[in-house]
């Protein structure tokens, strides 16, 4: 396997609406980020995916684009952005944009040209259909907030395509023009010197051109038009095209945002030879305990299965391909709440065990906002405190117009899995706002701020914070922790995770509990445990220990090199 930086690389997500308010508006910029670069450095990540921060009428929270380039009043100015983009820099850390190109906002200039009349020249920059003879939408399919994929447009009399919200129009990828503007888009911000992007939905751009009716699951108003869009028919010429037209040119780091992707489709999006993407984000274990309504009703997930959906693409893109690791990010709840426990005895322990259980494996770690001090979910009591798109259509579909799901049920799924979860603004301090801001933000912050916050983690050398740190230090000094391969033990155990990693005459052995109990590991046969080193525990251990038999205290994680 061939070695590349960005292989090596860690990587921090930037939410920047929620990140650091420098201006005093409630709403997170470009300066504040520039503030904490610092801080940043001194965590030791290489590279920010920065969320987008284009011009944006903000339905979305900027994935809804109305001009690709420039920026986004809120968050400052294109003079801004270049500062940023130096100073982080100067201190070895690369910046990977966020990409959104499988739709724009409705007011982009490109739509409001399109949307004019039906000859207009951009007409085909989007996807127009009349509707059925009926008068009914082109397709039944839903869009992923709620009503139909389609919205009518009185003064063209046709249909619009939008896989999100009405005001996040489809780009017609058919069209070979708009392809261009497209690369030559993305060639203008590289050679400004960013290092490359995070493409949104960009398995969504190619779509069954036979425009079928999808199947109607029992209880559902609209069809699931995903088979027509998901990794569809032209998806790979796309990606190629792009690569051979931009990304080849440049030493970019990429990494295509994909529902529904399978590992075998990984393969073909993220091979050495097939000149598409660096990699991907899968979605299967974050979909873990997805119930008859996907999110909105969550049930229990078992540890088999995460460790089936892990070793999976642990092993699926060993050879060829390259994985992305996550637990969490600005579409998912907090990492701890969701797969640790976010209870005042375990929230630090089990922190510290998710953290090494993603960081040992084989890819590159992303870390998303706050998950290095061990932010937890928020649970607001009322709806109206949310801001999330997605989450108030889902209360307005579920709880008022169809009555599927109680006001109680939806707001406990909402405390379990709403996007919102992320997006609290990050917790500096224990000053007001969390010091994010001196003013009330657009979003509350958590209430346990006083408790969980970046000055208070600075403090404590056994905090969550100096964990993440000395894991990405470890990264950089074991190069078995990049490029080793991985094997699972223990598989069907359901309170243990523990797994290996080999390169040369090295392994690596790390053994994870997933519960609040105590349990007893028993080590496999196979390992040989004479010559070891503890790398990294989230408890003491005594050095001359023996593991053969172990009993692991709750969340507890450990990591050896054995030789
Ligand atoms: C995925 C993004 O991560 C999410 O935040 C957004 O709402 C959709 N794509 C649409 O752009």
């Amino acid at each position: 396997m061939e070695r590349r930086w960005w292989k090596e690389a860690v990587v921090y997500q930037i939410y920047p609406r929620s990140f650091n308010d420098s201006n005093g508006d409630g709403i997170g910029d470009i300066k504040g980020i520039t503030e904490k670069l610092d801080y940043l450095s001194d965590l030791g990540v290489d590279v920010i995916w920065l969320s987008p921060v284009y011009k944006s009428p903000n339905d979305d929270n900027g994935y809804d684009i109305s001009d690709y380039q420039a920026i986004m009043d809120e968050f400052g100015t294109m003079a801004d952005f270049d500062e940023m983009l130096e100073e982080a820099h100067q201190r070895n850390i690369k910046i990977m944009m966020d990409l959104v190109v499988n739709h724009s906002s409705d007011e982009h200039a490109w739509f409001i040209e399109s949307r004019s009349s039906q000859d207009n020249p951009k007409r085909d920059y989007y996807i127009w259909k009349a509707g059925k003879d009926n008068g009914k939408a082109p397709t039944n399919w839903g869009a992923a907030f709620g009503g139909s994929a389609w919205e009518y447009d009185q003064n063209s009399d046709e249909y619009y395509l939008h896989l999100f919200s009405k005001k996040q129009p489809d780009l017609n990828w058919e069209n070979p023009r708009l392809r261009r503007e497209i690369y030559d888009m993305m060639s203008w911000w590289l050679d400004k010197g960013v290092d490359g992007f995070r493409m949104d939905v960009i398995n969504f751009i190619s779509k069954d051109p036979a425009y079928p009716d999808a199947k109607v699951q029992k209880g559902s108003k609209y069809g699931d038009g995903s088979p027509y869009y998901l990794n569809g028919p032209k998806v790979h010429d796309y990606l190629q095209e792009m690569n051979k037209e931009v990304l080849a040119k440049y030493d970019t780091i990429t990494v295509g945002e994909m529902p529904g992707v399978n590992v075998e489709e990984g393969k073909l999006y993220t091979g050495e030879d097939r000149h598409e993407l660096n990699m991907v984000f899968h979605f299967e274990h974050v979909s873990l305990g997805d119930g008859k309504y996907g999110k909105w009703a969550p049930e229990k997930w078992k540890l088999t299965e995460l460790k089936r959906i892990f070793t999976k693409w642990q092993k699926g893109l060993e050879e060829d391909g390259w994985n992305s690791l996550y637990w969490s990010n600005h579409d998912q709840p907090r990492a701890i709440s969701r797969f640790g426990n976010d209870s005042e005895n375990y929230r630090i322990t089990s922190g510290k065990m998710l953290a090494t259980c993603l960081h040992m494996m084989q890819g590159c770690p992303y870390i998303y906002q706050g998950e290095e001090i061990g932010m937890t979910n928020v649970s607001f009591a009322s709806i109206d405190e949310y801001r999330d798109i997605e989450t108030i259509n889902a209360y307005h579909s579920f709880v008022e117009e169809e009555q599927i799901l109680t006001h109680d049920q939806l707001m406990d799924a909402i405390h379990k899995r709403s996007r919102d979860n992320a997006r609290t603004p990050v917790q500096w301090s224990e000053n007001s706002y969390a010091g994010f801001s001196d003013v009330e933000p657009w979003i509350d912050v958590n209430s346990n701020y006083k408790e969980i916050n970046v000055k208070k983690a600075l403090q404590n050398p056994d905090s969550i914070f100096y964990y993440y740190k000395r894991l990405i230090e470890l990264r950089k000094e074991y190069p078995i922790i990049v490029y080793g391969s991985y094997d699972l033990l223990l598989e069907d155990h359901e309170q243990i995770y523990a797994y290996t990693r080999n390169f040369g005459n090295e392994q690596l052995l790390i053994i994870l509990n997933f519960s609040e109990e105590e349990v007893e590991f028993k080590l496999p046969s196979k390992i040989n445990f004479t010559q070891q080193e503890l790398l990294i525990s989230n408890y003491d251990v005594k050095v001359s220990e023996s593991i053969e038999s172990l009993v692991l205290r709750p969340y507890e994680a450990r990591v050896y090199l054995l030789k």
